[in-house]
C-alpha cells in the first residue's frame, strides 16, 4: 500500500515522541512492504520561530494532500504572556482542525492489564475500563469570539450550531450501537444554554438509535464519576472544552497521560495525535513516553484498514510493558528512555522477535538491561 503521511512534530517533547512514531511507521512499512512517504512540516512555536505563522500555509496545503497526519504537540511557555490577539503556538493545531473540518476527536481509554498498579485508583475500579471520549473539536468556547474590553474585562463566547452537534452526535451514536449501547452526554445543562441545545439534539437523535441507552451527566458530576466508577462509561459525548478536560483526567486514571492515543476525524485528512501536551520542562531529556504516539500510529493503521499491522503494533507495545520496560514515569522494573522505547518496539516489529530473542541483536545497551 502507498500512503502519503504528513509529519508535524511541533514543540516541546512533540519531536521526540513523533520520532518514535516514525520508527514504528518505518518498521511496519518494512515488514509488510508498504510505501509510506513522509512529509515533515512546521507547526506551533517552531513555525513561529522560523519567522512564520503557527500554521504556515505550506503545512496546511501539504496536509490537505496527504492521507494522514501524525502530530506531536504544540505549546511553549515563552508565548504565555503575549499581548492579546498575538500569535500563539496553540493556534497551529486549532487552525489546522478548523480549516480541515476535523470536528470529532476520538479518544479511547482502556486499562492496560500489566499497568493496573500505576493507576491512582484501586485495581478493581479500573480493570475493565473501556470507554471512548467523543470530543467536539471545531466549535464552542475554543472558537467563539474572544477579547478584552476597555474596562479591563475579558470574554470568550461559546456558540454551538445544531449542525455542529448533530454531526458528531451521529458518529458517537453509531459507535455506541456497535458497542455496549450506552451513550453519556456530558454537559452543564443546569447553567449553559449551549448545553441545553446539546441535550435537545441528542434526545432527538436517540429516537433513531433505539438500542442505545442515553444518559446525561453534568461535567462536575461526570468528573467525579470518572474517578469513582470509570467502568460505568461506554461512549462519552461532549463539547470541546469539557472533552479536553475529561481526556486528561482519563489519562491519569489509566496510569499515565503518556499512554493515550487519539484520532481527529471529519471532512479533511485525519489527524493522529497523543493526547498529552508539549511538556516543555522535559525537552531534550529523552524521558517522554512515546507509547501514546505509537498507539496513535496503530489507530492510523486501522484507518488505512491495515488491521494486522495495527494489531502487531498494539501487541508489541503490550509485550514490552508486560516485560516491565517503560519510561521513567511508569516506574516499571526497567527504565528506558523515549528513544530506547521507540528503537525496541520498532525492532520487535521489523524482526518478528519476541523479547527473549531480541537480546542478542539489540546490542549491549538493551542486552544488559533485560
Ligand atoms: C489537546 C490539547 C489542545 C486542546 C491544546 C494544545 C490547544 O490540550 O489536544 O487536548 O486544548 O485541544
Ligand atoms: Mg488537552
Amino acid at each position: 500500500m502507498e500512503k502519503k503521511i504528513a509529519i508535524l512534530p511541533g514543540d516541546g517533547v512533540g519531536p521526540e515522541v513523533v520520532e518514535q512514531g516514525v520508527k514504528v511507521l518505518e518498521a511496519i512499512a518494512d515488514r509488510f512492504h508498504h510505501q509510506f512517504t513522509l512529509h515533515y512540516l512546521d507547526i506551533g512555536a517552531s513555525a513561529i520561530e522560523k519567522g512564520g505563522l503557527p500554521l504556515p500555509a505550506k503545512t496546511l496545503e501539504v496536509c490537505q494532500r496527504c492521507d494522514a497526519i501524525l502530530f506531536g504537540a504544540v505549546g511553549d511557555p515563552k508565548y504565555d504572556h503575549r499581548t492579546p490577539g498575538a500569535d500563539r503556538p496553540e493556534q497551529g493545531i486549532l487552525q489546522l482542525r478548523k480549516k480541515m473540518g476535523l470536528f470529532s476527536s476520538i479518544r479511547p481509554v482502556r486499562a492496560i492489564p500489566s499497568l493496573l498498579h500505576l493507576s491512582p485508583l484501586k485495581k478493581e475500579k479500573i480493570k475493565n475500563v473501556d470507554f471512548i471520549i467523543y470530543r467536539e473539536l471545531t466549535g464552542g468556547v475554543y472558537y467563539g469570539e474572544k477579547g478584552r474590553n476597555a474596562d479591563g474585562s475579558a470574554y470568550d463566547v461559546t456558540i454551538y450550531h445544531p449542525r455542529e452537534i448533530e454531526r458528531i452526535a451521529r458518529i458517537a451514536f453509531k459507535q455506541a450501537a456497535k458497542r455496549k449501547g450506552k451513550l453519556t452526554l456530558v454537559d452543564k445543562a443546569n447553567v449553559l444554554e449551549t448545553s441545553r441545545l446539546w441535550r435537545e439534539i441528542v434526545c432527538k437523535m436517540a429516537t433513531l438509535f433505539p438500542t442505545v441507552k442515553v444518559d446525561f451527566l453534568h461535567i462536575d458530576h461526570a468528573a467525579m464519576q470518572m474517578v469513582l466508577d470509570p467502568q460505568e462509561f461506554d461512549i462519552i459525548l461532549t463539547d470541546n472544552l469539557f472533552g479536553d478536560i475529561l481526556s486528561d483526567e482519563a489519562g491519569a486514571i489509566s496510569g499515565s497521560v503518556g499512554l493515550l492515543p487519539s484520532v481527529s476525524l471529519g471532512d479533511g485528512t485525519p489527524l493522529f495525535e497523543p493526547i498529552h501536551s508539549s511538556y516543555p520542562q522535559a525537552i531534550g531529556e529523552d524521558v517522554a513516553n512515546p507509547i501514546a504516539t505509537i498507539l496513535s500510529v496503530a489507530m492510523m493503521m486501522d484507518h488505512f484498514q491495515l488491521y494486522e499491522e495495527a494489531s502487531v503494533i498494539r501487541y508489541k507495545v503490550r509485550h514490552v510493558l508486560e516485560k516491565g520496560i517503560g519510561t521513567a514515569e511508569l516506574h516499571l522494573d526497567t527504565e528506558y528512555s523515549c528513544s530506547q522505547m521507540g528503537d525496541l518496539i520498532a525492532h520487535l516489529i521489523t524482526d518478528h522477535y519476541e523479547m527473549h530473542q531480541s537480546i542478542s541483536v539489540m546490542g549491549e545497551r538493551v542486552a544488559t538491561i533485560i
